[in-house]
């Protein structure tokens, strides 16, 4: 794969991820895992580590924080953990891009490796050196690009996996289609999930990703294309984070996104509504629905003007020109994106 760092994928890659740690000789080994990934699949990985300490950290993207940061570098000063040590994240997209930024930023950066445990930290968080947490109201305001020492994806992690976490996951697979793979779209809209084989989802995922990302790492151009369903989806998951109640996760948000979008590229003239439907019915049968009352439409919209590809306070949004091709930096107005929250509730 075109990456700076290796990819593994398969359920027997531990004893390469083994023989590439005692190859350098790191002073220390540190694994940050959550509750969940510690309980279920830091077992497997276990046997293939040399001495290592544990981190755990709470679970839920309401811990990607500075605190929890905070929290992790004081222990990895108290440990005197030194440069040439490593941080293996073992976890979803919440531990990898925190895991990340704390090893990117403890004493100017350390090594670390990402073991993605879900569907989307699999098929896209995992990949591509993006780092960062979340701060004040908006998602992923701070961090950095910081390339991992490798990747070890193994799909034998899903088993364990919440059904609803392997949803979400599901809308970045959908969105990499939507963006680069029109034959691929039509066929994956032929399967149904059960026959759909998820080693292949992943590499297919890894692939289009990869690719996107090797040609404008630092996203000043086609990497923009990643963030479909993003300027909509970013703001209604932050919104949803600010309350105790129903959560909404990244990947349900995304996909609510994407429906949106879609609408705003019909909208835009640069999708037909026999597309947008096909697009939204897809997602509409996969995803549950959410209400997200008018009342909040501002709201919302105030978050989207939070998102990094604005310039002088225009939204610029990715949209779809056709299945499997985009437009990137188009302006997204309130009207714009109100016709598409109404679209979205219609059912
Ligand atoms: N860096 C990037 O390029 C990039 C791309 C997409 C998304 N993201 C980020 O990823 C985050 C979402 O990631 P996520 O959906 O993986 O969420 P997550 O990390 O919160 O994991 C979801 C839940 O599943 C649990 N879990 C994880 N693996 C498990 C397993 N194998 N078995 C049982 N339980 C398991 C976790 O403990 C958590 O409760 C968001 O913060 C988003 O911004 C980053
Ligand atoms: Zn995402």
């Amino acid at each position: 794969m075109n990456t700076p760092y290796p990819i593994y994928i398969g359920n027997d890659i531990f004893p390469q991820l083994e023989k590439e740690i005692a190859a350098e000789n790191y002073t220390q080994v540190i694994v940050l895992a959550d509750e969940n990934t510690y309980r279920d699949c830091y077992p497997f990985l276990v046997s293939y580590l040399p001495k290592h300490q544990v981190i755990p950290i709470l679970a839920g993207e309401k811990h990607k924080t500075l605190s929890t940061c905070e929290k992790i570098w004081a222990l990895l000063s108290e440990l005197a953990v030194d440069r040439k040590a490593l941080i293996i994240n073992l976890g979803g997209g919440v531990v990898g891009d925190l895991g990340g930024f704390v090893a990117a930023v403890y004493k100017r950066g350390i090594a670390f490796m990402q073991v993605p445990t879900t569907l989307l930290a699999m098929c896209d968080a995992s990949v591509g050196g993006k780092v960062g947490i979340d701060f004040l109201a908006a998602k992923n305001q701070l961090g950095l690009f910081s390339m991992p020492k490798a990747v070890y994806i193994c799909p034998k992690f899903l088993n364990t996996l919440p059904q609803r976490e392997w949803i979400s996951g599901f809308a970045e697979v959908i969105k990499h289609y939507l963006i680069a793979d029109y034959l691929g779209w039509k066929k994956l809209k032929t399967l149904s999930l059960n026959e759909i084989e998820v080693e292949s989802l992943i590499r297919h995922a890894v692939n289009i990703k990869a690719t996107i990302v090797a040609q404008d790492m630092n996203e000043q151009h086609i990497r923009k294309s990643l963030n479909f369903g993003h300027t909509i989806g970013h703001a209604i998951e932050s919104y949803f984070l600010g309350f105790d109640g129903e959560k909404v996760l990244h990947g349900e948000a995304v996909a609510i996104g994407m429906i949106c979008e879609s609408h705003i590229s019909f909208q835009k003239g640069l999708l037909t509504e026999k597309e947008l439907i096909e697009i939204s019915s897809y997602i509409r049968t996969h995803f549950r629905h959410h209400s997200i009352p008018f009342f909040t439409y501002s709201h919302i919209f105030d978050l989207m003007l939070q998102d990094k590809k604005n310039q002088n306070y225009l939204i610029l949004g990715v949209l779809l020109k056709g299945i499997g091709q985009v437009k990137i930096n188009e302006i997204i107005s309130f009207e714009n994106f109100v016709e598409s929250m109404n679209y979205y509730q219609k059912k």
